[in-house]
């Protein structure tokens, strides 16, 4: 694969956790903790294949609809694997960066946050986003709120506003936007992820479920988003295939 085909973006919707684990006559939490492994392989995979970014949707601001328990596990399994995960990440060169509402989580994972994204943000090999408290509306409602605070000041017009500025005050600034879009589970809809990021990325959808995705699946998506012609508005005869220049 020539490294123009490779994407240098991926946003992943891992689900199908639950259905993995009912289907083994496990408890959803089952399918649960069976998806973070597959996280630490899809991790080591970026690294091989030289991916830069890689964003994971680990719970969306619907999520809190939830059986209460189910939540509270899933943000005990988020503790647990930022204490056990981010000395490996960073041991690795790795960068961890967490985006979503979180004042509404417990002090505990909000420091281990912060802690994480402090010890890690200079590192180069991968960036590593997740996506937690995160909705698509709620990153389009708060870059709003932040340009009209500025309008508010005095220090910007509303006639300034662009999209350039939305760019670069809405979750992802500063990194390049996502390439490719993966949603496993076999669901083929954004669950209300990242909406602005999304705008032009190239889409692929799995039945494979998350706990069980594995090499072999994420090869088959590369190789899917290889194909792709990337038009961006243009005829298909102005680009070459498998370009990624926007
Ligand atoms: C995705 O798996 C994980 C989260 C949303 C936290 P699900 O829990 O949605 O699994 P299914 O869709 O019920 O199979
Ligand atoms: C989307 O999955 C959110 C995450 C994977 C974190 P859901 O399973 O919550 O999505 P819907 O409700 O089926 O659209
Ligand atoms: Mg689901």
């Amino acid at each position: 694969m020539s490294d123009s085909c490779v994407p240098r973006h991926i946003a992943i919707i891992m689900d199908g956790n639950g259905r993995w684990a009912k289907k083994r006559a496990l408890p959803r939490f089952a399918g649960h903790k069976a998806g973070v492994d597959t996280v630490r392989n899809i991790v080591k995979l970026c690294v091989e294949y030289k991916i830069e970014v890689l964003t994971l949707f680990a719970f969306s601001s619907e999520n809190w609809r939830r059986p209460e328990q189910e939540v509270s596990l899933l943000m005990q399994l988020l503790t647990t694997a930022l204490e056990r995960e981010v000395k490996k990440l960073h041991k690795n060169n790795i960068r961890l960066q967490i985006i979503g509402a979180l004042e509404s989580f417990p002090e505990k994972l909000r420091q281990l946050v912060i802690d994480a994204e402090q010890l890690t943000k200079n590192n180069t090999v991968l960036t590593v986003v997740i996506a937690v408290n995160y909705g698509g509306h709620w990153d389009i409602v708060e870059t709003t709120k932040k340009l009209a605070t500025q309008v508010e000041q005095g220090t910007l017009k509303a006639q300034d506003i662009d999209e350039k500025m939305f760019e670069n005050n809405i979750c992802l600034a500063g990194l390049p936007i996502p390439d490719l879009f993966i949603r496993t589970g076999g669901e083929q809809r954004i669950s209300n992820f990242l909406l602005w990021q999304l705008a032009y990325a190239e889409m692929y959808f799995t039945d494979t479920s998350w706990p069980a995705f594995d090499k072999e699946d994420f090869l088959i998506a590369l190789k899917s988003f290889a194909t792709r012609q990337r038009r961006f508005g243009r005829t298909s005869e102005q680009v070459e295939k498998c370009s990624n220049n926007v």
